[in-house]
């Protein structure tokens, strides 16, 4: 093969960088497959850009997760597809909760439409059950790089997923805001955020936020202990707080979640949750006659220009994942462990969801008003 110029720049670069196939040029699909992320166009823009300027490759991107190698809806992902997106929420490639596995011959299909685009590696962006479909498609032999992605930072093998900072943040802001609402008016207001399985989101915004109860999906709460919680406050002249609640939290003796959540379940299985907030105040209100009102963040903590830290993280990743491509270490997911960025198996990080240590409870716990009752007696 002849080369140009700068295809032997990249040849002798990838040597020096011990690339495993000496910069040989290829061929990368790229998909963002599940619940949308601030920082996945960064990372595909990683990708790219890394891919372009030092080994020569070249990209199709799958559009709407799965559901674009399945049906064979793909774009051109070049240097101008990827200029200025590093700032932009969302993804570029647009996303889907589609499930080949479900679908009639769907991983076949899958394998049929990536070789029709000549695709060698397949590097994919997303969550536990979009990992699950590129493991089950390396183990029929397709070249995979994952790269974890989901605000509810549960999925294990990594410390940080992208997305998950840019989250914490803006429901932090969210708590500040009804904190001053709910002591102007002496509410209780309780303040629902996202996490299906795992507490990320709640402890760290919670505590960040000084919110004065954070509830879990971890550890199952009692409503009669919250109220207690919110008496004692009151009875020390605290006559507001913020409770955060994730909504994937539940009542302690209760089989399913405490919340509207309804039957309807998407490809993978799960339900649609949201509305524990609204129920958890009016049991609140209930018990103890004090005003609460709620509020549900939802989507507004997916939405919008991921911060400094997701686009670093995110940044790392592309850049990681392309290396990997060309060390030839497919079947592979980028992580973080402390500062640094490091790969295990795909079937790793996806045979177990990462749950909040019991270090970070106890922090939150020992912030939670426990006032006894003879010093409440005297006061
Ligand atoms: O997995 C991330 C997540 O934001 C969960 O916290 C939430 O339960 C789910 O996605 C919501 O997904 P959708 O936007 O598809 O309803």
């Amino acid at each position: 093969m002849l080369r140009d110029s700068t295809s032997w720049y990249n040849f002798f670069n990838g040597l020096l960088a011990g690339d495993s196939n000496g910069g040989k040029q290829m061929k990368i699909g790229i998909l963002t497959g599940g619940g949308d992320c601030p920082g996945l166009n960064a990372v595909i823009r990683a990708l790219v850009r890394k891919g372009i300027f030092h080994y020569n490759d070249q990209f199709v991107g799958f559009l709407e997760g799965w559901r674009g190698v399945l049906e064979n809806m793909v774009r051109p992902l070049d240097l101008e597809a990827v200029s200025g997106i590093l700032p932009r929420g969302g993804t570029i490639l647009r996303s889907s909760r589609t499930n080949p596995v479900k679908k009639p011959r769907g991983l076949e299909r899958c394998i049929e439409n990536l070789n029709a685009n000549g695709v060698e590696v397949l590097v994919v962006i997303g969550g536990d059950d979009t990992q699950s479909v590129s493991q089950a498609l390396f183990e029929r032999g397709v070249k995979v790089v994952a790269v974890p992605k989901t605000i509810d930072n549960d999925l294990s093998g990594t410390d940080f997923c992208f997305g998950f900072d840019t989250a914490v943040m803006i429901a932090t802001e969210a708590i500040d805001r009804v904190h001053t609402t709910a002591e102007a008016h002496n509410r209780v207001m309780v303040v629902e955020v996202m996490g299906r399985d795992s507490g990320w989101i709640a402890i760290y915004s919670g505590v960040a936020g000084g919110a004065d109860v954070i509830l879990i999906p971890e550890k199952p709460f009692d409503p009669d202990e919250v109220a207690e919680i919110l008496r004692r406050r009151h009875d020390r002249g605290r006559f507001f707080s913020v409770i955060v609640v994730a909504e994937g939290a539940r009542q302690a003796g209760h089989q399913n979640q405490v919340s509207s959540a309804t039957a309807k379940k998407d490809e993978f299985g799960h339900v649609r949750l949201g509305g524990i907030g609204n129920e958890l105040a009016k049991q609140i209100e209930q018990r103890t006659g004090f005003e609460t009102r709620a509020v549900v963040l939802g989507h507004i903590q997916r939405g919008g220009s991921p911060t400094a830290f997701d686009r670093m993280l995110a940044t790392r990743y592309g850049v990681a994942a392309i290396d990997l491509v060309h060390q030839g270490k497919f079947g592979c997911m980028v992580v973080l462990r402390g500062n640094e960025i490091q790969s295990i198996p795909i079937h790793e990080a996806i045979a177990k969801t990462s749950y909040v240590s019991q270090e970070l409870i106890d922090v939150a716990l020992s912030l939670h008003d426990r006032v006894p009752e003879e010093a409440t007696k005297d006061s």
